[in-house]
């Protein structure tokens, strides 16, 4: 079976969040389930360093206004584009977090060319199936829809709250049918929406844990999708993300000042002496918690500077790693100010750091008040950082809360906490002081976590069958 994946970012090329992980680990994953998978994406500078002197196999003399060309490399088609994807800052926008004016165009350029691609040309691929990742790829469920290509979509949503939406008047220069702007399509509260128009054509849709894809269909998580989602719930699926096991191992990562396993815990003292010299944290017996996400309002970054005070009375530290909303990453800074020795805050992104940290840390935390699924608590289960997480979406499908019965049959894998507020996040982050004095019992759950399976078979394997079944139903 041969695949297309769509989506604006593959680690380690181009990444801003878990969408660049999952979509470079799906290849490989797949490729054990018999699946060929082929990945486009544009052509960000980095990209196309990355396949310099690949060849051109398609030529767009008009594409959004400009010439583009597909260029084909080992896995991967690339949309050349200078003059929608070459350009200094982000992915989505300015180096001030200003999205980019052309955004529309960008991600419809994208999808346009992923339905062309679609229609099967031998020199770029021939696809059975196209699997459109996040808003950025989902319009490509529409273009097929009303063009030529005759093959079967599958949607995954890796976050709701990011849905392409666009002013009703920028409708045009889609190109689509006029009949293609209505309730039944890409029209979405009276302007344009590319996460809406993938949903309502795409074959299937999925998303990244079976919480989440629950969570999804209710109003308080559904944010204005919930209905479109439960008239779909048939074809909706949870599909809980894998991680990367080889490239996140304590026991060969280059990244870490000390290698380490379930079996041989003690080494992973040399990594935490490592983080408190990072992050100029005194030596003290009382846990190190570390932060290594989006500093936003999802993440409840926010809710945990009101609690840093607290952390600190209680005899906690803070190694933090992040960026995003300039306002909480003031108040980060001034904590760690307030807080010398005890709080560590780097602004910023640095894979090698993440690694560090996860590694070095005794407990991570993603206080977040939505998480599709989350990432990082998965690989701190498997370096021995134990996550004290909040109980939403993938986090709850991950975390095995320590209460006290869990302790005793040793299963525990980390902390949970429900009602995301200032409050209880005092409260978890006290149990966890607390459960961090006994030894015994913080180390079996290091353990249990470090044995918990995340690697991708599992879910390779429902992707896979799921894209049997799509199939299937086209007959
Ligand atoms: P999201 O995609 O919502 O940001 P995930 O937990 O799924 O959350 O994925 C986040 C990914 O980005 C992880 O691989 C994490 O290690 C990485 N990451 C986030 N912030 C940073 C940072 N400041 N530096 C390095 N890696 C980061
Ligand atoms: C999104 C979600 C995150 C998920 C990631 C990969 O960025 O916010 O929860 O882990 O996608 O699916």
């Amino acid at each position: 079976m041969r695949v297309l994946a769509v989506a604006s970012e593959m680690h380690p090329l181009v990444k801003t969040g878990g969408l660049a992980d999952v979509v470079g680990a799906l290849p490989a994953a797949l490729k054990a389930q018999g699946v060929e998978l082929v990945t486009l994406l544009p052509g960000y500078p980095a990209v196309l360093r990355a396949v310099a002197g690949a060849k051109a196999v398609k030529r767009y003399p008009d594409l959004f206004g400009a010439p583009a060309r597909l260029l084909k490399a080992e896995g991967l088609l690339v949309l050349e584009s200078h003059a929608l994807f070459v350009r200094d800052g982000g992915l989505y926008g300015d180096a001030t977090g200003t999205d980019w004016p052309d955004n529309l165009q960008r991600f419809a350029a994208l999808a346009s060319v992923a339905a062309d691609i679609a229609t099967g040309d031998r020199k770029a691929f021939r696809p059975d199936l196209v699997h459109l990742h996040d808003w950025q790829a989902a319009l490509a469920a529409a273009y097929i829809r009303f063009g030529p290509a005759d093959v079967p979509s599958i949607l995954t949503i890796h976050n709701l709250a990011f849905q392409g939406r666009f002013d009703a008047a920028q409708f045009p220069l889609l190109g689509l049918p006029q009949e293609a702007f209505g309730i039944d399509g890409v029209e979405y509260y009276g302007g344009v929406g590319f996460l809406k128009a993938g949903l309502r054509f795409a074959d299937a849709i999925t998303t990244v844990s079976p919480t989440y894809a629950q969570e999804i269909r209710d109003p308080a998580f559904g944010m204005g999708l919930d209905g479109l989602l439960n008239e779909r719930a048939g074809q909706l699926h949870g599909i809980l993300n894998g991680i990367d096991t080889d490239e996140w191992n304590p026991a060969t990562d280059r990244l870490i000042a000390a290698r380490f396993s379930a079996g041989k815990l003690a080494a992973r003292a040399r990594n935490k002496r490592a983080v408190e010299q990072l992050f100029a944290l005194q030596p003290g017996e009382g846990p190190i918690f570390c932060v290594v996400s989006r500093l936003t309002w999802q993440k409840g970054m926010d809710l945990l500077v009101d609690a840093l005070d607290a952390l600190v009375a209680m005899g906690g530290r803070l190694a933090l790693l992040g960026s995003g909303d300039r306002a909480i990453e003031g108040a980060m800074l001034a904590a760690a100010a307030r807080h010398p020795g005890r709080i560590g805050v780097r602004i910023g992104y640095d894979e090698a750091v993440s690694h560090q940290l996860q590694a070095g840390a005794d407990a991570i935390l993603v206080p977040s008040r939505t998480e599709p699924c989350g990432l990082t608590q998965m690989y701190g289960l498997r370096y021995g950082c134990v996550p004290v997480v909040a109980r939403t979406g993938g986090l709850a499908d991950t975390v095995i809360d320590a209460n006290e019965a869990a302790v005793a049959a040793g299963v525990a894998t980390g902390l949970l906490f429900d009602l995301v507020n200032a409050q209880s996040l005092r409260a978890v982050l006290q149990r966890a002081v607390d459960l961090h004095a006994d030894a015994d019992s913080w180390r079996a759950m290091q353990r249990a976590g470090m044995r918990a399976d995340f690697s991708w078979g599992r879910s390779a394997a429902r992707y896979a069958a799921l894209y049997r079944s799509v199939l299937a139903a086209r007959g």
